[in-house]
């Protein structure tokens, strides 16, 4: 499924980020696209802004999708509603579960098999991820843009930053997001993440440097760098 209804604040004024273009093809339909191609996908759900329901309707029935069947629901006023909206409208008989977001639209399609894959073979959650370029440090924040003191620098080396999709034994995501119901103070920027909270085991496999997400508008020059760069190299 795909969480698709979020504002883009980060990215600046304009349609929401699911809508927005690049090479001129709405992200969403790049990201909808990056997972039906993988054969291990039978169903894309589409969770859009609640108030561009029709909207994406359109556009999705406007480009081609490989035949693969898409619906799409209503999301919700953060990313974890919309992941419970999109999951609800997965049949019950669908046993393994990608989330993907539309903001991350270059994902290869050798990341969503790596992902589908580990699922298959037996693990109940499993996410792509990169090792980190930059050193990280841990620091207390302070108001106003003053100096920030730092609290530690934790070892790089066993650091990974998470991409999608993440891929999930389904009854799993579905009792996670069931019982985070239960706890709004919770503040998880993942579905694994929720895994981890509840006790569950989250595995990595290799994720993809083309797998970046959308947030900020250097990202969206870097994605048509890549799409530009695919396109003259094998008519993508
Ligand atoms: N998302 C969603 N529903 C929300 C918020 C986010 O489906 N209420 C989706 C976004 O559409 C995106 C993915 O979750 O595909 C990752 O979120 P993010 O990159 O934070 O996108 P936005 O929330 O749209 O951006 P921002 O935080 O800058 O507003
Ligand atoms: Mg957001």
């Amino acid at each position: 499924m795909v969480p698709a209804a979020g504002r883009g604040e980060r990215l600046g004024p304009g349609a929401p980020k699911a809508l927005r273009e690049l090479g001129g093809v709405p992200l969403l339909v790049h990201a909808v696209r990056a997972l039906a191609r993988s054969r291990a996908v039978g169903l894309v759900v589409v969770a859009a802004p609640p108030d561009g329901v029709a909207e994406v309707v359109g556009l999705l029935d406007s480009h081609g999708l490989d035949g693969k069947d898409v619906r799409v629901v209503a999301g919700g006023a953060t990313r974890q509603e919309s992941v419970r909206l999109g999951l609800a409208a997965i049949p019950a008989d669908v046993p393994v579960v990608l989330v993907h977001d539309a903001a991350r639209p270059l994902v290869p399609v050798e990341v969503v098999d790596a992902v589908a894959a580990a699922v298959k073979g037996g693990a109940g959650a499993v996410v792509p991820a990169v090792p980190l370029a930059d050193t990280v440090k841990r620091v207390e924040p302070q108001p106003g843009g003053r100096p920030e003191p730092v609290l530690e620098t934790p070892d790089r080396s066993s650091l990974r930053a998470v991409q999608t999709p993440q891929g999930f034994r389904r009854e799993l995501l579905a009792e996670v997001h069931e019982r985070a119901l239960a706890e709004p103070e919770l503040t998880v920027t993942d579905d694994a993440g929720m895994v981890e909270h509840f006790g569950g085991t989250v595995v990595v496999v290799p994720g993809h440097e083309e797998a970046f997400k959308v947030t900020r508008p250097l990202d969206l020059v870097l994605a048509e760098a890549v799409l530009a760069r695919r396109r003259a190299s094998d008519g993508f």
